[in-house]
């Protein structure tokens, strides 16, 4: 057995993206281009409305997966499979781009706290131009476990036998949003081949052996790999810890186009410039 230890701290960045919504950037950065299978994460929102107002308008995607994760605040998304809905907080929408998806997400509120995640995953080669596909989970379906230290919601994976809604998964993820309660322990086991990481959004926390403990908001702590994590909270902490099989292919990046080669990125503009990108 082998205990997860800490490999590097990685602030996160304030950028924006869509139409000027004010985010969070910590993979998908300079710093962390790639944690093969995750291609970006994103903490999006603000207490501010002029921050988020004018949302992500109409844009495509292709060869990714895209894991939005909504936690304060409500959007609404339309997409080229004539998918379309409000999140509301706690509800997950897990879209498998495949060869292409033409969609909006924006804010369904003028005023109030919005905040949310998006994660990017990266598609193998093999599965890059499939058709897309769409799940979209409610709160109530995602797993739940709680006990007097601590509350655990499973989107994907497996905590104490309760299974998250997203399964049987080509890189077998694992995504969990965790409040652990003072001086409580969480443990987990992890496959020893996944990459994984923490995001931190509130607290205190000592990971592994390490002795100091990582506090402050809007870090990601992307761990070495091993198969047990064990976190210890200083204070009342709240964080996300992600974890997924590396896909391990070469990957060629344009914008909202995630590929193996440069031809296939020029293929996809051509596609969506000439209007057959959407077409399954
Ligand atoms: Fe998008």
């Amino acid at each position: 057995m082998s205990t997860i230890e800490i490999k590097k701290i990685i602030k996160a960045i304030e950028t924006s993206d869509g139409a000027g919504v004010k985010l969070k950037r910590s993979i998908g950065t300079q710093d962390a281009s790639y944690i093969d299978p995750f291609l970006m994460l994103d903490e999006f929102g603000s207490e501010n409305k002029d921050d988020y107002v004018s949302g992500f308008p109409s844009h495509p995607h292709r060869g990714i997966e895209t894991v939005t994760y909504m936690l304060e605040g409500k959007f609404e998304h339309q997409d080229s499979t004539g998918a379309k809905g409000i999140m509301k907080p706690g509800d997950v929408q897990w879209m498998k781009t495949g060869r292409g998806i033409i969609h909006s997400e924006m804010p369904a509120m003028s005023d109030g706290k919005l905040l949310g995640f998006q994660l990017w995953i990266n598609m193998p080669a093999e599965l890059k131009l499939n058709k897309p596909e769409y799940f979209y989970f409610k709160k109530k379906d995602l797993g739940f476990y709680n006990n007097e230290d601590m509350e655990v919601k499973i989107i994907a994976g497996k905590f104490k036998n309760i299974e998250g809604p997203e399964k049987k998964h080509n890189v077998e993820p694992i995504y969990f949003h965790i409040i652990l309660n003072k001086g409580k322990e969480f443990k987990c086991s992890v496959p020893p081949g996944h990459n994984s990481f923490i995001y931190l959004l509130v607290g205190d926390l000592k990971i592994g052996s390490d002795e100091k403990s990582k506090t402050s908001d809007s870090n990601l702590i992307l761990l070495e790999k091993g198969n047990t994590l064990v976190v210890k909270a200083n204070k009342k902490s709240e964080f996300l810890f992600i974890a997924g099989k590396p896909i391990g292919e070469k990957i060629a990046r344009g914008g909202p186009f995630v590929m193996n080669t440069k031809e296939e990125i020029n293929q996809a503009i051509e596609d969506y410039q000439n209007g057959t990108f959407a077409k399954y």
